[in-house]
């Protein structure tokens, strides 16, 4: 199987976030009765909500990448979080969370062997006023990409086939896809979010191998 990572990130400090798990119509038509009871039993019940939400939105992005037709649908991607992963169907995304006061991020990947979480890059960061958020999310990777030695590498989303939505941001450089560099960019309000990996370093096992 291919190794693919995703991300999420969730502004809490938008009032939107505040007093969501109170919205019984939401909760039911997102969430799995076992992640309503979650939920639920949380002492913070919002802050556990967007936890899910994060998690099956990164969880989404991953199973794009080796299934670009697949539609999302928030319910069929059942957060574990005591197991820290998503399934879907067959499919099972470890993920891992990243939280601070005004934001909770969620990196999630398409396979535990090798212990690829590990090997992950995040950074998070706070948009300057004005910025606009894809160009800024493009600029932490770049700069990203860069400390790690690809100075001139730049983010290309290929267009969707036959007016399908734009597909997962690529690393290129000059002229040519680094296909070896998996990318996931997020934004939500205030924040931005980058994780990426370099498959280069794995110690490629026998079920890894690169599209
Ligand atoms: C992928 C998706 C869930 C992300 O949405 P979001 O949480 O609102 O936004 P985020 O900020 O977390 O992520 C946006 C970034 O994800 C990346 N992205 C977009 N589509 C992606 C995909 N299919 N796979 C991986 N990454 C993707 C992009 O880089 C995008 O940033 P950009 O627009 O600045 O380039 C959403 O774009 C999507 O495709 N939803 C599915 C739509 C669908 O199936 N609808 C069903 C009804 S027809």
């Amino acid at each position: 199987m291919t190794l693919h990572l995703g991300n999420d990130i969730v502004d809490l400090t938008d009032p939107f976030t505040v007093g969501k798990a109170g919205d019984a119509r939401f909760v039911r038509r997102v969430f799995a009765t076992s992640e309503q009871g979650w939920i639920a039993a949380s002492p913070d019940p919002d802050r556990a909500l967007w936890r899910l939400w994060a998690a099956k939105e990164a969880a989404y992005k991953v199973a794009r990448k080796s299934s670009p037709g697949l539609i999302f649908a928030h319910a069929q991607f059942e957060v574990l979080p005591d197991e820290s992963r998503v399934v879907c169907g067959k499919a099972s995304f470890p993920v891992q969370w990243d939280e601070q006061p005004g934001w909770i991020h969620c990196l999630a990947v398409s396979s535990s062997s090798p212990p690829s979480l590990a090997l992950c890059r995040c950074r998070v960061d706070e948009l300057a006023p004005g910025q606009e958020p894809s160009e800024a999310v493009r600029g932490l990777a770049t700069r990203l990409l860069a400390e790690a030695g690809w100075a001139a590498a730049t983010i290309v989303r290929p267009s969707g086939q036959g007016g399908a939505r734009p597909g997962a941001p690529e690393v290129w450089q000059a002229g040519g896809r680094l296909a070896h560099l998996d990318l996931s960019l997020s934004h939500d309000g205030r924040w931005v979010a980058v994780a990426w990996m370099d498959l280069n370093n794995l110690a490629i096992s026998q079920d890894v191998r690169i599209d």
